[in-house]
């Protein structure tokens, strides 16, 4: 089966409305949602504290798609079976959250996910030149991580060299931070995937008028797929 580069949308919900996950997830799904993006922040690797393994085991019984772990934790050795038992289908570790990346993805596959590294604006591609096949997914962080509603950082030419470094490998080149309709045709034409969008797709919306976020993903999706050029 060949491997799936189509443009994909992943709303975070660190936008989302925090009393509510429940219905805010099931309404992004029915909204056009391929994945749903999920951001563990430490108060200690980044400067904003969210949630554990607890409250995104009780987020799995609501996600129909794929659920995507974005850990901003350090360390992430300890937690990885925890985020197992919690239904990650795809877990992604900050290769400056420790010295051992190379085993933490290693440690990842075994425990049964996909495998996805991050890398911050200030880390470039070649972090990952020697980590290409043990990881099913790169994150390039566009904003510095911690926080939502960021201004957009350009790491297009970042994006390309991980796009020719990764050649025919099954690997997802993934969007994290200030993406929306006038940067997502950006980052898609640099070799982009997975797009995540927080304060974008949930802009205007509520789980009572879910249509809004059915716009937002649709603009994102087609101005990435340069419907709107
Ligand atoms: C930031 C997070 C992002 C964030 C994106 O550290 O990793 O996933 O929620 O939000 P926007 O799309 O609003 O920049
Ligand atoms: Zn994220």
């Amino acid at each position: 089966m060949s491997f799936d580069r189509s443009i994909k949308i992943a709303p975070s919900i660190l936008s989302a409305d925090f009393a509510n996950f429940g219905q805010e997830i099931q309404a992004i799904e029915s909204q056009g949602a391929d994945w749903v993006h999920i951001d563990v922040m430490d108060g200690h690797f980044v400067p904003n504290l969210t949630f554990g393994p607890m409250a995104v085991k009780a987020f799995r019984p609501h996600v129909k798609t794929v659920m995507d772990v974005h850990l901003m934790i350090a360390p992430v050795d300890p937690y990885i079976d925890a985020y197992a038992d919690a239904g990650a289908d795809v877990l992604t570790a900050h290769i400056e959250a420790g010295p051992h990346i190379h085993r933490t993805l290693q440690a990842i596959r075994a425990a049964g996910m996909k495998a996805g590294v991050a890398l911050n604006p200030g880390t470039p591609a070649e972090a990952v030149a020697h980590l290409l096949d043990l990881t099913d997914l790169i994150c390039v962080m566009t904003v510095n991580p911690g926080f939502g509603g960021q201004k957009f950082i350009d790491m297009t030419s970042k994006i390309r060299s991980l796009r020719s470094m990764i050649g025919d490998r099954p690997v997802h080149i993934e969007i994290d931070g200030g993406v929306d309709p006038s940067t997502a045709p950006l980052v898609a034409e640099a070799g982009a995937d997975v797009l995540v969008a927080g304060s974008a797709v949930f802009k205007g919306g509520s789980v009572n008028d879910p249509d809004v976020y059915g716009a937002n993903i649709r603009n994102i999706r087609d101005t990435a797929n340069g419907v709107w050029a």
